[in-house]
This record gives structure tokens, sequence and C-alpha cells, in this order.
């Protein structure tokens, strides 16, 4: 199937999702246990109606740490949970931006951050594979079941890569493969849409990471989510251009702060 085939074929499922409600990914696949929740009872009773689609497969913003006064990017935002959450722990000095290429749910997304009355998020259309943003300008990019949608994950990285700062750090939650599809579904638009055939192999995956340049790839969570696919959270960093950094105590969980001094 060609790129820009599979491309429609996405926006028009997440289109048609946006308007009508309803989900693709399994919610029994996101990583259920504390220490990858991402969202607390209360910060869900509090999100808008209208952004539990029930779309992600995972927690990324459990494992991200994120911290006020933090840039926080979202790729493949849909309608917007994981951005709103991200915003309010960002608090006022911070910024959240979220990209989708699906217009119905950035529309949906934004109508969301307004209900919600939250000033520090933005949602820009646009593709992940050429991601509308300045070079070193994001502290944590987060992604929750969206890079197996897409035809060029290598592109992805690289430029998830281009646009956090060094030390900056990544957290994505996404569908992988263990073994082979049945036939009839390698080939089926419906199962590529569904985030199953478009998944690549878990250990092909996590090198694509490797080979973007970020160090310490690691896996937090991994949950069956159908058949030989699996549903996945990676957490990763870009590297200080020294190779080298500290960590402090006092960051939320001792996140990366800077560049080692000697
Ligand atoms: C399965 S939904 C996940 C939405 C959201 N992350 C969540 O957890 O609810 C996938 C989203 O990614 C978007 N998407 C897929 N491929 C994309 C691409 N290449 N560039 C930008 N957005 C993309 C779709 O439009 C859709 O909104």
């Amino acid at each position: 199937m060609r790129t820009e085939e599979l491309k429609e074929a996405v926006k028009q499922r997440y289109g048609a999702i946006a308007r009508e409600g309803g989900g693709c990914c399994v919610p029994a696949a996101c990583c259920q246990g504390p220490a990858q929740t991402s969202c607390s009872e209360t910060e869900l009773r509090w999100a808008p109606t209208g952004t539990l689609l029930g779309l992600g497969c995972g927690n990324p913003l459990g494992v991200a740490n994120v911290g006020p006064g933090e840039t926080v990017l979202d790729l493949g935002s849909g309608a917007g949970l994981d951005c709103l959450l991200a915003a309010q722990r960002v608090g006022p000095r911070g910024r959240v931006i979220g990209v989708d290429m699906t217009p119905e749910m950035v529309e949906r997304a934004r109508e969301n951050a307004r209900r919600a009355g939250l000033a520090n998020v933005e949602f820009r259309f646009g593709e992940i594979e050429d991601l509308p943003l300045e070079d070193n300008s994001v502290d944590v990019l987060i992604s929750n079941c969206v890079i197996n949608l897409s035809p060029d994950k290598r592109r992805v990285f690289q430029q998830a890569y281009r646009v956090l700062k060094p030390g900056g750090r990544l957290v994505v939650a996404d569908i992988v493969l263990t073994g082979a599809l049945p036939e009839p579904l390698r080939d089926s638009l419906e199962a590529y849409t569904g985030c199953v055939a478009g998944a690549m192999g878990r250990d092909d995956y996590l090198a694509l990471i490797e080979a973007a340049g970020f160090e310490s790839v690691e896996v937090t969570c991994e949950t069956p989510y159908w058949g030989p696919a699996r549903s996945i959270t990676v957490r990763a960093h870009k590297p200080w251009p020294s190779g080298e950094s500290v960590t402090t105590e006092d960051s939320p969980a001792g996140r990366e702060t800077g560049p080692a001094r000697s």
C-alpha cells in the first residue's frame, strides 16, 4: 500500500471517530500498574468528556515525570486528553503542544481545551514525519498509540530527536509485534488503521529509536494487545552534546538537568 493511501485511510478513520466518538484501541491494553498509571481518578474526573475516546494503548504521562514550567509535545494528540492532563502538570509557566494530521481531531482537541479553560495548550495541524516545531524546543515528547500508524517510523524518531532539547525525554506508548500477523491481516487497511498491521517488530522498533540518536532506551511497560501484537511504553533521552549528564534528587524523579560539571 502506498504512503498516501495509508495516510488517507488513517485520516478517514480518525476523522469519523472524532465526529462520532468510539475507539479502536482496546482500553484493557493500557498499562495498569500504579507506577504506570498516567491519570489519577481525580484527573480523569476533571477531563472533559469529549477527550475520553479510548484511543490510547498506554500511559506515557505516567512515565514522563512532567514538571512545572516544561514544554511538552504530544505526537498524534487525538482529542487531546494527554495534552490537557500535561497542561495541568506544567502549570502556567509551561506549555503543551499537540500535533495531529486529522482536521476533525485537531478541532475537537481545541474545543476540549477551550472548555477546560486551559491557555497553556495548543493544537497544531501537521504530520509527525514533518513536525511543525523548531529544533531543540521541547523538554518532553510523548505519544500514545500513534507511531504504528506512520508509514515512515524512522523519520518520526528522527524528527522527535530534532525537536527535543539536549537532555530531553521521549516517552512513547505504542503497538509492536513479537511474531508474524496472520496473512489476511497484513494487507488489511482496517487492521492498519486499527493500530495492528502497521506495527513493526519489537526489536526493530527499539533499534530505530537508538538509530535516531536516543540513549538509555528502556521498555517500562509491556502488555498483550492482540495476537502477536503487544503494547509497550518506551522511555529514552536525547544526549547532551558531551554525552554526559547529571541528575538531581529534587528534580521530578531525578530527571536529568544538564551537562555534568567537572
Ligand atoms: C489511535 S489515535 C491516538 C490518539 C491519542 N494519542 C490518544 O491517546 O487518544 C491516533 C491519532 O494519531 C493521528 N495520526 C496518525 N498518524 C499520524 C501522522 N502521520 N501524523 C499526525 N497525526 C497522525 C490520528 O489522526 C489520530 O488522531
